[in-house]
Order: C-alpha cells, then structure tokens, then sequence
C-alpha cells in the first residue's frame, strides 16, 4: 500500500543535513545567503502555508498550459486582436515588454533561493518558483510573438529590457537589483512579500478583469494563469519576514520600506496608466485609486500590523501619490511619446469627467494639462506627432530613472542630494532616502541625461531614439489615433480631410 501523503510530505520537501568536512559558513556565505546570518538550525522550523509536492505540481501546470494552449487557437492571431480598442491593444504592448523579461530575471532570484535559502522547505518552494518564472517569460513571448508580423511594437515583448529607453533603464535598475543582484532574504522580503503579495493582484487581477471587460480574454487568461503561479511562491515570504522580524526588526522595516516605495512606482507607471487610461471608459469597472486602496492599502497595512511592523515613515507620501503620480507619468509620456514603444491616447471629455470623478482632489490642476495637448492637436494636422511633443530635456530620478514628476504640476517634489562631489537629484524624499542608505549601490548609475552628456549616447533626438533607443519611425509611439478625435475640432486648412476616428491604424496597414 502507497503511503498516506503526510507520511512522506516532510521527507520530499524538507529535508536537511548537517556538514562534517565545510563550515555551515562555506556552504551558505553571508553575502549570497543574506544577513542576518543564522545557524540552519535556526531556520528549521521555517515552513510556507500551502506545501505544494512536486508531482501535484507538474499535473497542475500542465492543465494550466492545455487550458492556455487552447485560448492561444481560438483568440491568438491577429485577426481576433484587430477587433479589440485600440487604447487597449497599447495597453498590452505596455504590459508585455515590461513584465516578460522582468519574469526571467525573477528566475534568477528564485534559483538563487534554490541554493542559498536557509532552510531546505524554503530552498524547495523556490525550486519550483524558478519553474514558475519561466512559464511566466514564456507564455507573453509566445502569445505575442504572434502579432510581431501584424504590429512591429509586439516586438518589445522580448526587446524591451534589452534597449535603453528611459523606461527600460528604470524597470532594470530596479528588476536587477530585486530580482537578479539580492541574496534570498532581501529577494523573499521585496519579491514575495511585498511585490508579489499585494501588488501583482493590481495588474494580473484588477487589470486581467478589465482586459477581460474590454474583450480581450486571451490576455485575462494569460494573466490570471501567471497569478496562479505567483500565489503559491508569493508565501515564501511572510515566513521569511517573520523570522526576520524576530532577529532584526530595523532591518525587516527597512527592506519593507524601501521595496514597498520601489514596488509602488512601478505599479503606478505600468497598471496605472492601463487602467485609467488605455482601458476603454465604457468597460472599466473602477479607478485605478480604488484598486490600489482595495487591494494595496488595507491588506498591506494589516499584514504589517500581524507582524508587528509599522506603516512605512513616508506613508502619507504614498497615500498623497496614489492621486497623481500615475496621472503626471502619463502626461508626461504622452508628451515624450516618441521615446516609447506603444502608442497612447488623448483623453477626451467623457475620459476627462470621468477622472474627475474618480480624483476630485487633483484633476482641477490636471485637466489644463490635456486641455492645452487638445488645443495643439486642434491646430496641427492629423498624425504630425511632433507638432504636440515636447522638446526640452526631461530630468531623471537618481534613484527610480523615472521622469521627475512626483507631486502636482504646481509643486514637484524633486530633492538633491550631495555625494562623493556629485550632485542628485531625486523625484521624492522616498527614492532620496533609499539612496542614502546604500549609495554605493547607487552612485555609479547613469541616467538618459548624463549618458548623454558623458558621451555614451547621441545628443541628437532622431539619433537618440533610433541608435540609442532601438526605436524607429514605425515603432517609436505616436497618438494611436493620429490625434483625430469625434470630439476634437480642427482648425488647420485640410482639416476637413481627417479620416473618422476610428479608421484602422496601428495595425499592418499603418505599420508596413
Ligand atoms: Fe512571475
Ligand atoms: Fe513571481
Ligand atoms: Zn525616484
């Protein structure tokens, strides 16, 4: 007869040893295992909530993969993707390039944990978490490499991470840092527990749900089958908080402070701007404020209550952001758009009552924003994009690589700082603050700005974005429609000639 499954569980998942002929300190170092140091005996009664075995493993993947494959036959091509809005096919461009590789390099924080995690359940939950994250990179590099023929900037899918827009450079200064360069304690507290806990809910739930509103149930499917995986490896890192709260509660607080700041901004950039403004007004079912005060604000707050830590110091800073940053990032994509890989869409007065609905304590000061854009387009011609596109250098984050718009459009909240004889300058007190604690992490870093004036990359915008950038003519982001809109008036000569809003572009007849 078999045994029970609690009759072997232990001896699968958790088995350990002890060293006669190395040092515990030479089998797991300090600097790749993670600080603070503890025996393995320490570690022993770590254990995860949900022990998932190995085999029960492969059969669960394996149906989530069939069920996959089938939505990929029926909704995969291009034909099916051409009938959904075209704000939200952008939308998806948005989120594939930022997460697919972003999955890959998750790879490498968890095999790290594979190897160097203190205790033998946590080194096996990894294993498989490492598993999960190659199904996560391939399953966007599948899906999509399907419509690279039909629209070029799908191709981001798998480029994005490799070029050097302003977007990329931020999304890897802070993905190789959590995912790729932290020792397993710091990968369990920023990646599972802060990042994978509350904020991958946002994008492959909230926004899932919306893309599924919107028509697009391949991409709902591909999401909630990703958020599947990230549940079950996501708990690897409450224990771990736990344990570290009980040996180093300052630097539990610290690690938690400073990815939550970290997680946050990059959530704001990539849901948020799907959510309020790529996601057609008629299919969203909420805000992208209330997504993140349900899902982010009581959840998170409780768990660090439960285990007795506090609200990060600069919560009201965070609670202040969550009505403008997303907004003030869009603008200022909108206004760059050229130097991204999507194209995106004006909001019109529908839109624009709506988000002052949803954010009635900013939108008076963020409306004369689109305001103004809307007069421009109304005196250029249809598709002269650069006609309303900004011109001056834009300034970066020291920390984040992120445009320096924290605050409102009357107050940014940019800080200096002096160090080693140079000086940075940060979007927020947040990003300054954790620069501060680890700068020789951070010192060396340069941004779009400085790349250019050192000499590594062209002053020159066109040579920029084409040599730099890895963008061209067809791929760099325009208005996707060409800035004509049932309700924008043109004022130019041949405005009687614009075609309706909704004639085909961004697809294979407008990107040969
Ligand atoms: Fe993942
Ligand atoms: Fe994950
Ligand atoms: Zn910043």
């Amino acid at each position: 007869m078999p045994l029970a499954r609690q009759e072997w569980l232990d001896l699968a998942r958790d088995v350990d040893w002890d060293f006669t002929y190395v040092r515990e300190e030479e089998v797991f170092p300090e600097d790749v295992s993670g600080r603070p140091w503890l025996r393995g005996a320490e570690w022993r009664d770590w254990s995860e909530p949900f022990q998932t075995t190995y085999s029960e493993y492969v059969r669960g993947q394996a149906a989530k993969e069939q069920a996959l494959a089938g939505v990929r036959d029926a909704l995969g091509g291009a034909v099916e993707r051409r009938k959904l809005p075209r704000a939200w096919t952008n939308g998806v461009k948005l989120h594939a390039a930022t997460f697919a590789l972003a999955e890959f390099a998750a790879v490498v924080g968890n095999l790290r944990a594979a190897r160097f995690g203190r205790s033998p359940a946590w080194r096996t939950t990894a294993t498989l978490g490492a598993l999960d994250e190659i199904r996560h990179t391939q399953i966007p590099l599948l899906l999509l490499h399907d419509l690279v023929r039909w629209d070029r900037q799908f191709d981001w899918t798998h480029k994005f991470f490799h070029s050097n827009v302003w977007v990329a450079i931020a999304a890897r200064h802070m993905v190789d840092e959590l995912l790729v360069a932290s020792d397993p304690v710091e990968f369990a507290i920023g990646t599972n527990f802060v990042f994978e806990t509350g904020f991958t809910n946002l994008q492959f739930l909230g926004l899932a749900a919306l893309g599924g509103q919107a028509g697009d149930r391949l991409f709902e499917r591909m999401a909630t089958s990703i958020q599947t995986d990230e549940a079950r490896h996501a708990q690897i890192g409450l224990p771990v908080l736990e344990k570290l709260v009980a040996i180093d509660r300052g630097r539990a607080q610290y690690l938690v402070d400073k990815w939550f700041w970290r997680s946050w901004l990059f959530f704001a950039v990539v849901t948020g701007v799907a959510m309020d403004y790529l996601t057609p007004l008629e299919r969203r079912t909420g805000s992208f404020k209330e997504f993140v005060e349900e899902w982010i604000l009581d959840q998170f707050e409780r768990t660090l209550a439960s285990v007795g830590l506090e609200r990060p110091w600069y919560w009201h800073r965070f609670v202040e952001s969550i009505d403008w940053f997303h907004h003030m990032i869009y603008a200022s994509a909108y206004s760059y758009r050229a130097t991204v890989w999507f194209d995106m869409v004006l909001p019109g007065p529908d839109e624009r009552a709506w988000l002052r609905r949803k954010y009635p304590s900013s939108w008076d000061a963020l409306d004369p924003i689109w305001r103004r854009v809307a007069e421009r387009w109304s005196a250029a011609d249809p598709g002269v994009d650069f006609e309303v596109h900004g011109s001056a250098i834009v300034g970066f984050c020291s920390l984040c690589q992120l445009v320096l718009c924290q605050g409102t459009p009357e107050h940014n909240r940019a800080v200096t700082h002096e160090h080693g004889g140079r000086r940075y300058v940060f979007c927020s007190e947040p990003c300054r603050w954790i620069f501060q604690q680890e700068p020789q992490r951070y010192e060396k870093h340069l941004d779009l700005v400085q790349r250019v004036l050192a000499g590594q990359a062209p002053g020159n915008v066109v040579a920029l974005l084409t040599r730099y950038c890895g963008l061209d003519e067809q791929t760099w982001g325009k208005d996707a429609f060409g800035g004509v809109y049932p309700w924008l008036e043109r004022r130019t000569t041949n405005g009687a000639a614009t075609p309706p809003a909704d004639a085909p572009r961004g697809g294979m007849e407008a990107r040969p």
